[in-house]
């Protein structure tokens, strides 16, 4: 169903302590994983957004079983896995679904097909399927596009250098390795991605060894028996994203997010933020299931410089650049933001869709092929004119970043789309009112 948004114009200072959403990487891991054990697992603070509710039914469909003890508390009881689905196995707007479901489905001994909405039947497969088949997968698509057909190959473990630092290629090469004792899978990245997938099997106690290794970052998994163990999923730090920024640019605002996940490969906009001279606070840091969790607390800061992001960073804050765009157009100077080609790939080609929409606005902002150059002015003067009407390109990130810039704006805004938020947010708008309050 179709929802619009309409923001009011200049927003109330955001002021409050909110619990972060749960983070939607490892609520798709806490259940593909979660269901290798082939036993009966409790998962804590699950995300139910749209995406990971894909991966769910898919993995019923599969023999799993689930139950909702409340909201976000799930049972997957996977001593059933796997049977052959006997339909489509259908993963929304999900990539993360799609290419991960693919490398646990490429080791099964029956037929399977994967397909997706309008917006992930356009993006890149390839990058899945070419190192799937090295290892012996049998993958058919469209033109390197979804639908995905899988039928049964014979694997065996390869070493693979990844021309890119993606976790998605990554966890696909990693899943279909443990299910083959014929050798070891090896998969090189050029900057490290998000780790939470060797993070999570490590947990589940599986046989996976990380290093670096001529500047690369490698991981090595070998065939293994998982154990299953209760899980909880801390609070997802792009979805915190949206808050993050939202009080750095709307005057008076004060707001901690609590349950943050603080994983290093997720956190470049922390070094960013603090970079650009926000008055960002980290507090309480502790481990939750393997995994880094604290507290963030972040004001109003008016004072906020521009900066080059580019390299390393880039896949430890790839989710975020929509809404760092739009931070930046409220920084003092020029922002430019590099070797992020990638974006093009994303829900939408987040790199034309963020210049075009914040545009609308009257932001100062120029797609690249890498990223953007952002010319920024003082935060809070009312840069933003309003009155205008956003789309967002079945992109909830486009959505939520449309949101927040009508915040800052003079006029009211419309948003288009607004439902596409209901993948990794659905408590978005709830949030935000309470924040206003
Ligand atoms: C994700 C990996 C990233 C990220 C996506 C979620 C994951 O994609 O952009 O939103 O959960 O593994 P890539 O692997 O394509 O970089």
């Amino acid at each position: 169903m179709c929802k619009e948004v309409v923001t009011q114009g200049f927003s109330a200072p955001l002021k409050g302590e909110i619990l972060t959403p749960p983070d939607k990487s490892m609520s798709h891991r806490s259940l593909i994983i979660g269901s290798l054990t082939q036993g009966k697992i409790k998962i804590s603070n699950f995300l139910t957004g749209a995406d990971c509710l894909a991966t769910l039914e898919i993995l019923k469909e599969l023999g799993c079983e689930t139950e909702f003890l409340d909201k976000n508390t799930v049972v997957l009881n996977a001593q059933n896995a796997y049977s052959a689905p006997k339909k489509e196995l259908y993963c929304g707007n999900s990539g993360t679904t799609m290419r991960l479901m693919t490398g646990l489905l490429c080791a099964q001994n029956f037929k399977s097909t994967l397909s997706g909405d309008i917006s992930l039947s356009k993006r890149p497969m390839k990058r899945i399927i070419e190192p799937l088949s090295l290892m012996g997968a049998s993958i058919k698509s469209n033109e390197g596009k979804a639908p995905l057909i899988i039928e049964q190959g014979k694997l065996n473990g390869i070493e693979y250098k990844s021309p890119i630092a993606s976790a998605q290629v990554k966890s696909a090469l990693l899943l279909a390795g443990l299910q083959t004792s014929n050798g070891a899978t090896t998969v090189l990245e050029p900057h490290l991605s998000r780790n939470h997938t060797e993070k999570m099997l490590k947990f589940f106690g599986a046989d996976i060894q990380t290093f670096t290794k001529n500047g690369l970052f490698g991981v090595t998994a070998r065939h293994s028996s998982l154990v299953p163990k209760d899980l909880n999923v801390v609070g997802d730090i792009s979805s915190a994203a949206f808050i993050m920024v939202a009080a750095a640019i709307i005057k008076g605002s004060d707001v901690i997010l609590k349950n943050v996940g603080l994983n290093p490969t997720r956190t470049g906009l922390i070094d960013v933020m603090k970079h650009m001279k926000a008055n960002i606070e980290v507090l309480n840091c502790d481990l939750v299931s393997n995994e880094e969790i604290g507290d963030i607390r972040i004001k109003y800061s008016p004072d906020m410089e521009g900066c080059e992001i580019g390299g390393e960073i880039i896949p430890r804050l790839i989710d975020e650049i929509p809404i760092i765009a739009l931070l930046a157009t409220q920084a003092k100077g020029t922002t430019i933001i590099k070797d992020a080609g990638d974006l093009k790939n994303k829900e939408s080609d987040r790199i034309a869709c963020v210049e075009r929409e914040l545009r609308k606005f009257g932001a100062q902002i120029e797609g690249t092929d890498d990223g953007f150059i952002i010319e920024g002015k003082n935060c809070g003067n009312g840069l933003f004119k309003g009155d205008t009407e956003i789309e967002s390109y079945h992109d909830h990130r486009i959505a939520m970043t449309g949101y927040i810039a009508g915040l800052i704006s003079k006029k009211p805004c419309r948003i288009n789309g607004f439902e596409w938020v209901e993948t990794s947010f659905p408590d978005f708008l709830n949030i935000f009112e309470n924040l206003k309050k």
